[in-house]
């Protein structure tokens, strides 16, 4: 019996079939969605924050606007992504908890300040950019939550990376001092972009088994390299150059050929080491802790009409 469903588990990965909440899973394949959707969960709540930063302090009322819209996009994706793991049996305040005890991560990128606003259009091109290559082949993971929540996410993620590129590229026709702020806030941002595919394939633990599982469809390196073929000629068209003086077209391979990032760095980050971790923690949990009477109330609403249903 245990046999013929893991059978049909296999075959329906194999033939690029979805699995579905009520389908019979291995607790491994369960277990590592719901570490990935909530890490990737948490990455969007959390990716409020850097920008959310600058809400106040934007320079018009369109970038306002602009920045409001995608702000609230993040919070959508974390919504669905939660959700998404509920479908696995998931509880979401015992992720919330998780995440504010430090038991679960979320994207090391998140833990840099952003000390400009050139950091809103170089989060938008890069950070949403690398977030878009990761993505994209999520929408077509094998479990099947994931990937129509991943669909509607990419869409959202490609207004970020225009809207940030248009600001760039608005900065960039301006003054000097413009022009200088776009490529400081380049310089700092490439190398943590880089870090957002991960360690490198010969260090990554669980690639292999989430390969087979069709829950990852690219390696770490993969996806890296994709990105840096692709954000090049952006680079260029806008006029800044990225601080890594190993990277050049290499006509072999016809592809870039680049540095490697500092995984000290990453490896500090991600142990908590960051600039921002204390602080993006502690905004989540007084977040959390200031939400708690609309979630009281909620219960005490739903409670008062089960009684008066259980009356009539
Ligand atoms: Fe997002
Ligand atoms: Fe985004």
């Amino acid at each position: 019996m245990a046999d013929d469903l893991e059978l049909r588990f296999e075959r329906t990965v194999q033939a690029e079939s979805r699995i579905e909440p009520r389908d019979w899973m291995p607790d491994g394949y369960r277990k590592t969605l719901i570490r990935q959707i909530a890490q990737h969960a948490h990455s969007e709540i959390i990716g409020m924050q850097p920008e959310g930063n600058w809400i106040s302090r934007a320079p018009s009322l369109r970038r306002k606007a602009i920045l409001l819209a995608k702000v609230q996009d993040e919070a959508g994706h974390g919504l669905y992504l939660y959700s998404a793991t509920e479908t696995l049996g998931a509880d979401r305040e015992d992720l919330t908890t998780k995440l504010i005890e430090g038991r679960q991560k979320y994207s090391s990128i998140f833990n840099y300040p952003t000390l400009t606003f050139a950091d809103v259009g170089v989060i938008g091109w890069l950070v949403d950019g690398a977030a878009i290559c990761n993505q994209v082949p999520l929408c077509r993971t094998s479990y099947g939550p994931y990937a129509r929540a991943m669909i509607r996410i990419c869409k959202e993620e490609s207004f970020h990376q225009r809207q940030g590129y248009e600001l760039l590229m608005t900065m960039m026709r301006g003054t000097q001092q413009q022009r200088d702020m776009v490529q400081d806030s380049v310089n700092r941002w490439w190398w943590p972009a880089l870090m957002m595919f991960g360690p490198p394939d010969s260090e990554s633990t669980n690639t292999e088994q989430s390969m087979a599982w069709r829950i990852k469809r690219d390696t770490n390196d993969e996806l890296r390299q994709k990105f840096v073929n692709m954000s090049m000629p952006q680079a260029e068209a806008l006029g800044v150059t990225f601080p890594d003086p190993e990277l050049k077209w290499n006509e072999e391979r016809g592809q870039y050929d680049f540095g490697s990032p500092d995984w000290d760095e990453f490896w500090q980050v991600v142990k908590g080491g960051g600039v921002c971790n204390e602080q993006r923690i502690a905004h989540r949990r007084k977040a959390h802790e200031d939400g708690s009477w609309v979630r009281e109330a909620a219960v005490a609403h739903a409670q008062k009409h089960a009684q008066k249903e259980g009356a009539a």
